[in-house]
């Protein structure tokens, strides 16, 4: 059996423990040979590839990044480099000539898009569900999300010991595209007074209130806001416009928008920090290390099955399986009535809700 792996979207902390045990598992289970594709569905395009053995995966469990690289705008349906021309049937010819037997696909909600596009051409695919932003449908956890959060709690907990010195309002802005997880859990696990998500627009004056109440009693206030987030009757935030990318706005700088908005109202003075990219470098925390690993052993016994066209996903304990068509392209936001949405209200904590 020959398998190919690849890594494809952003990069996050587990992507090396899966790329480990999808080759690990493989090799030892069922003698395979695994190719490592590189840079995600731009080696299917330019055909770079490589061979992986246990060597070549051995001393990786614990580093950051993907030692395959990835990339976020390689859609072969509609190839960046080609004007969006579709440039799949290269593909296509490209995964005979390698004689691959199986594919499996790491990454986030448009690399299952494209792999369940390949399936449905016949393609024995296998999704591993990755991201920071822990949005994929029908998935409880993606590995990268617990490393994530502890760097924006470390973060938070860095800014409030500054803006209790200063009399200051501190607002950290992550990451998360249109879902609040990382803002909500990180808020939640740093002690922030405010949390603002996505799926609820913040209200200015409810921040305003809570901002002058803290002025008076505590001195300071530490705002956590998720780049997502937006006012209630206003806009996102958006740094750039990518017109051939399957992710068309890169979010970013609502912090900075806030800073002003807030300024304006307050006597204190307000600093923003955007953490960006901080916030997916690095190593994968030892949950992550477990999940993805956990998540890389049931695709290898996914493929080993013939059970193709799903992606792996955790569904309370359990690692199970869903049809690519039930996740692709689709994200899955924090619910209004999530619970840790009440417990951060019952703790006093503003979602920038009125009162
Ligand atoms: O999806 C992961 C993520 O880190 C998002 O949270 C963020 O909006 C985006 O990727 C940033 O992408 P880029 O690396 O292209 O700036």
């Amino acid at each position: 059996m020959h398998v190919g792996v690849l890594t494809g979207g952003g990069d996050c902390p587990g992507l090396n423990a899966v790329i480990r045990v999808v080759t690990k598992a493989l090799i030892n289970e069922c003698g395979a040979r695994v190719t490592g594709i590189e840079r995600g569905f731009l080696g299917l395009v330019e055909r770079r590839v490589r061979p992986l053995d246990a060597r070549a995966v051995g001393g990786i469990l614990g580093q950051g990044g993907t030692i395959l690289g990835t990339h976020n705008r390689a859609d072969p349906f509609r190839w960046f480099g080609a004007g969006g021309a579709d440039v799949s049937a290269q593909v296509l010819d490209y995964l005979r000539e390698l004689g691959l037997d199986a594919l499996v696909a790491i990454g986030g909600d448009g690399t299952m898009a494209i792999a369940h596009r390949f399936s449905q051409l016949g393609v024995p695919v296998v999704g591993v569900p990755k991201t920071i932003d822990n949005d994929l449908m029908h998935n409880d956890r993606s590995f990268g999300f617990d490393s994530a959060v502890a760097v924006v709690t470390d973060a938070i907990e860095r800014l409030e010991t500054t803006a209790r010195s200063h009399g200051r309002v501190m607002i950290v802005e992550t990451m998360g595209r249109y879902a609040g997880w990382i803002a909500l859990e990180a808020g939640i696990a740093g002690g922030a007074d405010a949390i603002l998500i996505p799926e609820i627009p913040y209200e200015l004056d409810a921040l305003v209130a809570l901002c002058r109440e803290r002025e008076q009693a505590q001195g300071y206030t530490i705002v956590c806001v998720a780049e997502g987030a937006k006012p209630a009757g206003g806009t996102l935030t958006v740094q750039a416009r990518l017109a051939d990318s399957p992710d068309p706005l890169r979010l970013g700088g609502v912090g900075q928008v806030l800073r002003a908005q807030l300024e304006q109202h307050l006597s204190s003075e307000v600093r923003a920090t955007l953490l960006g990219h901080v916030q997916r470098g690095g190593a994968p925390t030892a949950f992550d290390r477990v999940l993805a690993t956990r998540f890389g052993h049931a695709a290898a016994r996914l493929v080993q099955r013939g059970e193709f066209g799903r992606m792996v996903t955790l569904q309370g304990a359990d690692c199970v399986s869903v049809p690519l068509a039930q996740v692709a392209g689709l994200n899955r936001c924090v619910p209004i009535d999530h619970p840790l949405l009440d417990t951060a209200r019952s703790l006093g904590v503003s979602l920038g809700e009125r009162r």
